[in-house]
């Protein structure tokens, strides 16, 4: 079903995102009949550009980073058809006026900010000064969304002058994997989880989001971050909101998002010793993370391994154990959540009976694993095994089931007017609230991250975590 007619301002229009990602992802869509012909995708950015060399730009993006099928040429000249190109400063007049030109007044009007947040403010500013930021149009925005609380309730200040809340679209772009949302389907439409989802039956949670790649091309941005603020604040927080969230009573913007915040409010402090920071070191003909930033002194870490409480009643006494790294063993994301063992075994002579492991992997190799114990065949007596109840997406739902990109299905949800799985302000600012104390604390100490090798599981002292509670981490890449 095609979305209404649309005008999508997207700034920074020749970057790495657009080209990469934002415009693909329309291009899928409009591959399939969701965005309708009269749609117009205005690129706007600094650079002076006519129209058609920003079509020649996008062409090769799209042709770079979409699938080649037999229909993609025609499709995509008919794709171009809708696009144009207006240069703007944001940082004076000029080009502002000349954009409103472009918009019509009767269709649903988005502006994207695929640019830095330094510009925020003043697009916001010129959007507003130039008439443009009508009361119904929508503004999209993306992390680093602040480096703290402060500078967050900035940017949300800012943002707030000219839009409110209803039209802002802040981006976690973890919330539009369809894997990630799927968590939500698994507990809210199944009957079988929701019973055991607390802490009576459920012994720890594991959220891992390891990278095999490093900072490549980013080293400026990354050593300024660190995985804390890079992945933790936003992308892990967002996996344990979902993880451990209320059943919301409805599946609409606020009713979602209450309850995301009601779960980051409820996060204990992290103690210095429920944390491991590594950054990954130079192996023989291979440089380090030191190398890569060029500072020999850095302190930021490419790894951390974290022990996170959430204090209600569901959740008293279940740690949350959360690890995220660069460099690591395998590219894997995935959720464990390991139920406690049987009270009493009945079977005697065979090992301690353990509890049951729900593992729901992210990426790669999207699908779901109850590992269950059975009774092993055979004989030589009872003797039981742990096998695999296994699910894969791509099996379960067939080769048509691609999992859509992440950034195709929230642009489409800007165009549809749906938040549900955008960020609110106020959930930006409890998760940074939440985070501050933990980055002061090993800033104030001066801390060094913990070396690890590349290709690992990150430091060993992020074993010992788990080692020290009697637990182990599920292992990196099977
Ligand atoms: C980004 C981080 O938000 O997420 C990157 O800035 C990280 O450092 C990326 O690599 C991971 O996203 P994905 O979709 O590849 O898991």
């Amino acid at each position: 079903i095609p979305v209404e007619p649309f005008d999508l301002v997207l700034f920074g229009a020749t970057g790495d995102l657009a080209r990469r990602k934002i415009l693909p992802g329309l291009f899928h869509r409009y591959e399939v009949g969701q965005v309708p012909e009269e749609a117009r995708i205005i690129g706007s950015a600094r650079t002076d550009m006519n129209p058609d060399d920003f079509k020649a730009d996008v062409r090769a993006a799209i042709e770079e980073f979409t699938p080649d099928t037999p229909s993609r040429p025609a499709v995509l000249d008919r794709f171009l058809g809708c696009l144009d190109y207006v240069s703007v400063d944001a940082m004076s007049d000029a080009g502002w006026a000349a954009l409103n030109d472009r918009l019509r007044p009767d269709v649903v009007r988005a502006f994207y900010l695929s640019v830095g947040p330094s510009l925020f403010a003043g697009i916001a500013e010129q959007l507003e000064k130039h008439g443009m930021a009508t009361p119904d149009a929508r503004i999209v925005v993306e992390k680093p969304f602040g480096r703290n609380l402060e500078t967050a309730r900035d940017l949300n200040a800012s943002l707030r002058k000219f839009f409110q809340e209803h039209q802002i679209y802040r981006i976690d772009h973890y919330l539009g994997k369809e894997t990630v949302q799927n968590l939500m389907a698994l507990r809210f439409a199944n009957s079988l989880f929701e019973p055991l989802w607390n802490a009576t039956h459920i012994d720890h949670v594991q959220i891992t989001v390891a990278e095999s790649l490093g900072i490549e091309g980013r080293e400026a941005y990354y050593d300024h971050s660190g995985a804390m603020r890079d992945m933790v604040q936003n992308h892990l927080v967002q996996l344990l909101c979902l993880t451990a969230m209320e059943p919301p009573s409805k599946f609409t913007p606020n009713a979602v998002r209450d309850e995301k915040v009601k779960v980051i409010e409820a996060l204990d402090p992290v103690a210095s010793t429920d944390i491991a920071r590594g950054q990954y070191r130079a192996l023989e003909g291979e440089d380090g993370y030191l190398d890569h930033v060029g500072d020999p002194q850095s302190r930021t870490e490419s790894f951390i391994a974290m022990k996170v409480r959430i204090a209600n009643w569901r959740w008293a006494g279940v740690p949350f154990y959360l690890r995220t790294g660069k460099r690591l063993r395998a590219r894997v994301s995935e959720i464990m959540v390991q139920f406690r063992d049987p009270p009493h075994t009945i079977f005697p002579n065979v090992e301690p009976v353990h509890g049951n492991k729900l593992i729901i992997r992210l990426q790669p190799d999207e699908g779901i694993t109850l590992r269950t114990t059975i009774k092993d065949p055979g004989p030589g007596g009872f003797r039981l095994a742990e096998v695999p109840l296994d699910m894969s997406f791509a099996e379960a739902l067939g080769a048509d089931s691609r999992p859509q990109d992440a950034y195709e299905r929230l642009v489409m949800d800007v165009i549809r007017g749906d938040q549900t799985l955008f960020m609110r302000g106020d959930e930006v600012e409890a998760a940074w609230a939440w985070a501050d104390p933990i980055i002061e604390g090993w800033e104030r100490t001066r801390d060094r991250p913990f070396p690890y090798d590349q290709g690992s599981s990150g430091p060993e002292e992020a074993l010992m975590l788990m080692h020290r509670d009697g637990r182990r981490w599920r292992q990196i890449g099977g």
